[in-house]
């Protein structure tokens, strides 16, 4: 780690040119901070690509400057969770030169920004291949996720291969140490990897095929993709080592409720 980088105490470099930025998020008009993030990946090239974006503070902004060369290295800007916008305008206003590609509900709800492009599109979703390789939950909707308020599963699933590192925003939640509340409700158990309370209330497609095919997306994502790190957007958020196997036993736990959702929507069980 570099002299300039260790000053840096807002952004934490995950593993080599990954690095995550946590931000606070409040819910129920200022009560409660879910928080959320961003992270900037550092592309052999040298340039940089942000995965979604967040409020910067004057201190927050310091670093990404000296990290970025005062943003001309941000290449890209990739929006991941529909219902992740509200940073999105004010970032672009800091960093205009970047090339934005939104999720289908960013370029639907936010015109000030000339979008590149949209992260649904496969050669999108491949462009930076070998170094990133992005996916979408299969099986679950993602352009135009309802009821709004509470439907936020589906978001890009970005793995960062030097970095062997994980970025998501809702789809996956890290639990350390989580409280009775948390444990009774979701059954979550410290260092844990959970999912969404709405993928399978909300974001899963009602119908026979869609378990099949998350879970069939799940087992490819544990396998392809040999990641160690995972940060999602909200709670404690990062979890550093163990992270595949933490996945795979939260995908195992998660797997009767699955069967239960398939043959109650005319499937078979998975
Ligand atoms: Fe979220």
């Amino acid at each position: 780690m570099s002299t300039q980088q260790a000053k840096q105490t807002r952004l934490r470099e995950i593993g080599p040119g990954c690095w995550n930025l946590r931000a606070p998020f409040y819910i129920l008009g200022g009560l409660i901070n879910v928080g959320t993030h961003m992270s900037f990946i550092r592309l052999s090239s040298g340039k940089f690509v942000a995965v979604s974006a967040v409020d910067l503070d004057a201190e927050a902004k310091a670093e990404v400057d000296r990290l970025t060369a005062n943003g001309k290295n941000i290449e890209s800007v990739l929006a991941t969770n529909p219902f992740h916008t509200m940073a999105f305008e004010p970032f672009y206003a800091l960093y205009p030169d970047a090339r934005y590609y939104g999720t289908p509900r960013h370029i639907r709800n936010i015109k000030t920004i000339p979008w590149a492009g949209s992260v649904a599109d496969d050669a999108v979703l491949k462009m930076y291949e070998p170094e990133i390789e992005m996916r979408i939950p299969a099986g679950a909707e993602f352009n135009d996720p309802k009821p709004e308020a509470t439907n936020h599963f589906s978001g890009l699933v970005v793995y960062h291969r030097a970095s062997k590192t994980l970025l998501c925003d809702d789809c996956f939640s890290v639990h350390k140490d989580p409280n009775v509340l948390l444990r009774l409700a979701t059954g979550a158990t410290p260092n844990s990897i959970g999912f969404h309370w709405s993928l399978k209330n909300q974001a899963l497609h009602k119908s026979p095929d869609a378990a099949k095919l998350f879970y069939g997306w799940m087992l490819s994502l544990v396998k392809d993709w040999y990641f160690e790190n995972m940060c999602c957007a909200h709670g404690d958020g990062v979890m550093i080592g163990g992270a595949r196997g933490a996945l795979q036993v939260g995908l195992d736990k998660l797997k009767p409720s699955l069967d239960e959702f398939s043959v109650a929507h005319g499937g078979s069980k998975l």
